[in-house]
């Protein structure tokens, strides 16, 4: 069958799982309309507040302020709040590393008792309110607990993924100024260890700010210390007090800069605040995951990116579910690894990512079959639009057809669901996200600045503000007014294009700019090609994302070399070596294409669609004829055919 063969076909919500659904009643999306400001104080008031606000919106385009003047502690939503409320012997996390038999879970009570101990560590080093603390850690639960502990202590922090360069990381801390940075020795994964300790050591020779590096030991790898800088995580511990109250946040400090790839070499340090941020996360757990006190869920995320920290840590903790945390791979120690996790733990909530469901379909439904899935009730997407083959694979063969699908449209700027089915009402389409949440404001906008009604397709906005939203750009409001709110005013600019259906279903088809989403990451065309230009051979690039059946979209740079430079293997070795320092192993391209030209417009423009066409192998690449030099297409052609 083929995928239009295949779709759009309605999937309703079960009966058995409607009727037992936190939502259930479509009047809310009406009643959220008319007053959305109620509609948020109205979630807001389900987590705890050490003082009430007085102003639930200042809006003030393009700045925000939720919940003015109210005081409230994330970490204290997170865990006190729960061990009042009689989870204190509930299992919080659940840990499994990478080995299968490496496993740990946490309480409520264990995990608060750890954090107020990291809190006073933190707080030993010199961080206080307001001053930024970089974490580059593996999936441990230590990287939980610090980010609680930072949350407790109102200290925000910067985490940067594992997977991330030396000197990648040194300008993350750069940006924010950090002066602790929070490591491990080694991340191991797949069987493999990376040297986290060792690449920090590398970035840390120019990060001026940094005063002190916490060390846990996770591998136990040499990961020799510098006197008087570093400290190892377990010998801090056994030192520091137990108790550390949590401090009266206001409802707008900062609680995370988490830096994301923009439309240029620089990433963006994107901003959220407490008590906005927290209320959404929170509603939508109870929303569109309709978690309840018994679920076991699992978000498959790093933590290293928003997902993670909005739904594998601060969304599930808020609201007292115990969370999954993975250290591992898929595929490791055997392709069965998921299924094997789901299985014992009884995983009763999977959230993932589409690329995750199109490599095991292609794996086959072996690896299922051994395992019983029969705890999970309800899956989750997110970091690409999922295509209706791979939407169906997983709703009948990881969901046993019993599962309703929330596939659910989001960024790192909106810090938690934007566009997202509600598990109980919604009649689902594969492929299609379906309808904004309860209080989001969606629309979609022609060029010219024109909204589009009804049926169409246009660019993604929001038009109201919503508590999750970034609040700016650390240290950069002029960047965060010109990306954000610059072409159409007081609206939200996504950066994506989506077509609305007759029934008002959202399909979103992708970015507009140039920024590319690779196995559900962002990353931005101007990074890889910079960091290309960086390699003394190389005079010029472009880098494109060509469609790809399995990430999404796979990495393609052309090239061209300085004059007297040859292409060759070794050459595109060194250049995808080049790559994974500047940026980080997830960068690197999957192609590389000698080229002797590009093909730029007459006033020096380069036309990406035309490099997207040849690397997609198109025949016939449209209009060329606002080329400077038309022939350049042939030689694009003839280079790539070479090249492969
Ligand atoms: C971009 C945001 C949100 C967490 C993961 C990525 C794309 C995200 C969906 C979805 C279609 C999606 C968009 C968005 N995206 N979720 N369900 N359907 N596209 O966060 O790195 O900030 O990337 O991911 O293009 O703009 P991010």
């Amino acid at each position: 069958m083929t995928e239009e063969q295949a779709g759009p076909r309605n999937v309703d919500p079960p009966e058995k799982f409607a009727s037992n659904a936190n939502v259930s009643d479509p009047f809310v999306y009406e009643a959220a309309d008319k007053d959305y400001e109620g509609f948020w104080a109205d979630r807001a008031r389900e987590l705890h507040w050490f003082k009430e606000w007085d102003t639930t919106l200042n809006w003030s385009p393009p700045e925000a302020e939720w919940f003015v003047g109210g005081r409230t502690n994330v970490a204290y939503n997170c865990l006190d709040h729960q061990v009042e409320q009689g989870r204190g012997d509930k299992t919080a996390l659940v840990w499994e590393g990478d080995e299968p038999s490496d496993s740990k879970t946490y309480t409520y009570s264990e995990l608060l008792a750890e954090v107020q101990k990291f809190a006073n560590v933190l707080k030993s080093l010199g961080a206080e309110r307001g001053k930024p603390v970089s974490i580059y850690m593996p999936m441990i639960p230590e990287l939980p607990v610090a980010m609680l502990a930072c949350a407790r202590i109102g200290a925000p922090h910067s985490i940067v993924f594992g997977a991330f360069s030396a000197s990648a990381l040194r300008d993350r801390i750069n940006d924010c100024e950090a002066t602790i940075l929070v490591t491990a020795d080694a991340a191991p994964r797949g069987g493999k260890a990376t040297p986290l300790k060792a690449n920090a050591d590398e970035a840390l020779e120019d990060t001026p700010s940094i005063e002190n590096v916490v060390v846990v030991r996770r591998t136990g790898d040499d990961a020799p210390l510098t006197e008087g800088r570093d400290h190892y995580y377990d010998e801090l511990m056994k030192d520091a007090e137990a108790e550390c109250p949590a401090e009266e946040m206001d409802s707008e400090d900062l609680l995370f800069i988490l830096y994301s790839s923009g439309s240029t070499g620089k990433p963006k340090g994107i901003v959220h605040t407490t008590g906005g941020y927290l209320t959404h996360v929170n509603a939508t757990m109870k929303w569109t995951f309709d978690i309840k006190d018994d679920d076991v869920y699992w978000c498959t995320a790093d933590i290293g990116w928003i997902t993670g920290h909005s739904y594998l840590v601060y969304g599930p903790l808020s609201v007292g579910a115990t969370t999954v945390q993975f250290e591992g791979t898929p595929a490791y120690p055997a392709s069965d690894r998921w299924w094997d996790v789901i299985e014992r733990n009884k995983v009763t909530i999977l959230y993932t990512a589409p690329t995750a469901i199109r490599s095991f379909m292609k794996g086959g439904k072996e690896d299922l079959e051994k395992h019983d899935l029969t705890s999970l009730r309800l899956l989750g997407t997110v970091g690409e639009p999922i295509n209706p083959r791979a939407w169906e694979w997983y709703h009948d063969n990881v969901g046993g057809g019993r599962c309703p699908i929330v596939d659910t449209w989001w960024q790192t700027e909106t810090g938690g669901h934007m566009i997202t089915p509600l598990p109980g009402i919604t009649s689902t389409k594969p492929g299609s996200a379906t309808r904004p949440f309860p209080g989001i404001d969606a629309g979609l906008f022609d060029e010219e600045g024109n909204e589009i009604e009804g049926e169409g397709s246009g660019n993604l906005v929001i038009k109201k503000p919503w508590p999750g939203m970034l609040r700016t750009l650390y240290k950069d409001p002029e960047r965060y007014r010109e990306t954000y709110w610059e072409k159409y005013g007081d609206v939200y600019f996504v950066g994506d294009g989506a077509r609305r259906d007759e029934d008002g279903y959202y399909w979103i088809t992708g970015r507009i700019d140039d920024v590319m989403n690779v196995s559900g990451h962002r990353i931005s065309t101007a990074e890889v090609e910079s960091a290309l230009v960086g390699h003394e051979a190389v005079a010029e690039s472009a880098v494109i994302g060509r469609n790809d059946e399995d990430k999404g979209q796979a990495i393609v740079a052309y090239v061209i070399l300085e004059g007297d430079r040859e292409g060759s293997d070794d050459l595109i070795q060194e250049l995808n070596q080049q790559v994974r320092k500047v940026i980080g192993a997830h960068a690197r391209p999957e192609e590389i294409i000698f080229a002797p030209d590009l093909p730029k417009t007459r006033s020096g423009k380069i036309m990406r669609r035309i490099l997207r066409g040849v690397a997609e192998g198109q025949q016939d690449l449209g209009d060329t004829s606002t080329l400077a030099d038309p022939s350049v297409v042939d030689s694009l052609q003839a280079s790539r055919t070479n090249g492969s």
